[in-house]
């Protein structure tokens, strides 16, 4: 991971600015006057170009690809300090009201909760009822982006990724038997839970859902009442401050909540996992991956940054929390390598 050099204390509500400051912290950057120039001219060029050809009416799914590519080879040319300057530049400039018509990259940069990366915001990406009404309410062209964005290589990764979380819990639960228990961190809505066929046959003794933002807890409320999950009001302050008696696990995770850690939080959440654990317990983390080819178009017309973490990211934090060495662990990708996954079993 590059670049990180402040602190996030993983506290409540993660905005865009606090994450910005993370992933495109420039203390100490020089920024070269011709350089900046130079990029700015080349994103100029390519936000005309994309403003013409939604002009022009081309395909709104060729666009999209096209500027999101064109995003993602500058950002990968230019130093984290100009590219943070040019931005605002594709946020303001008149291409932006043809993206936020779709009513993801929408909900992403007005952000209506406050906060980036909202349960409500995966639910564009898992297609979920929940915001049905925002889908049918979109304009043709919002429609036809939204067919792109829903289907990036970053949101079928995320599809992916819930499909992963089910099949975790439910082989488990299989594993496990009767007494198996589960926390999930971050839990948004806990759309994994929807396909999980343990929880539908009764065989998962308690399941933890934490999440810090109310909206969420109340969702899992409303929408797992009598079963065995416990929706917990919480935050990783709070885990890691020892706010909750929640008791031990077998399986611990969290998806969609260390792409907002830097890496001292996320060894403390780590080891405060482990800690959580029941002898041969697991704790699985998944984070966004570097391999990611939308970055570009999410920190720009989504103003969604996220910290991209590499395998070497990942085993980093891994030997930090574990420096007994008393676990077997592995770091894994998804299908398309837009995720990657630590897996830490504790031995005995
Ligand atoms: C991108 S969503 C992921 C939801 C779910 N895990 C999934 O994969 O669909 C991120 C979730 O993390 C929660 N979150 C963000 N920062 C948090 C923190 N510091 N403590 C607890 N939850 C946090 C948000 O409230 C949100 O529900």
């Amino acid at each position: 991971m590059q670049y990180i050099d402040t602190a996030l204390d993983g506290e409540s509500l993660v905005t865009p600015d606090a994450i910005a400051a993370e992933v495109f912290s420039s203390k100490g950057q020089k920024i070269d006057d011709r350089e900046r120039m130079l990029a700015e001219t080349e994103l100029a060029l390519a936000l005309n170009m994309a403003l013409s050809q939604f002009k022009q009416e081309k395909p709104p799914a060729e666009v999209v690809h096209w500027m999101a590519g064109a995003l993602h080879k500058i950002r990968n040319r230019v130093s984290p300090a100009i590219w943070q300057t040019l931005i605002p530049m594709a946020q303001n400039h008149a291409v932006s009201d043809y993206f936020l018509e779709d009513p993801f990259t929408n909900w992403s940069f007005s952000k209506p909760r406050g906060y980036s990366g909202d349960a409500q915001l995966l639910d564009f990406i898992y297609g979920h009822e929940s915001v049905a009404e925002e889908i049918a309410n979109a304009s043709p062209l919002g429609s036809a982006i939204y067919n792109y964005t829903k289907d990036a290589s970053s949101s079928v990764a995320v599809r992916e990724r819930r499909d992963l979380l089910t099949q975790h819990v439910d082989e488990m639960a299989t594993s496990r038997g009767a007494d198996v228990e589960i926390m999930t961190i971050a839990a948004g809505h806990l759309r994994e839970a929807n396909r999980s066929v343990a929880l539908q046959e009764n065989r998962i003794k308690r399941w933890v859902a934490l999440d810090q933002d109310p909206l969420s807890i109340g969702s899992i409320r409303r929408d797992f009442a009598g079963t065995c999950i416990e929706p917990v009001d919480g935050s990783v302050r709070s885990l890691l401050t020892n706010q909750h008696r929640l008791g031990k696990f077998d399986f611990i995770y969290a998806a969609g909540l260390y792409d907002y850690l830097n890496d001292k939080v996320s060894v403390k959440l780590t080891k405060k996992c482990l800690s959580m654990l029941k002898p041969n317990g697991v704790f699985m983390f998944a984070n966004f991956a570097e391999d990611i080819v939308v970055d570009g178009y999410m920190e720009t017309f989504m103003n969604w940054a996220l910290l991209l973490r590499s395998e070497p990211d990942m085993w980093r934090i891994i030997h930090a929390s574990t420096p007994e060495g008393d676990v077997d662990a592995q770091v894994r990708f998804g299908a398309n390598r837009n995720v990657v996954y630590g897996f830490i079993r504790k031995i005995g």
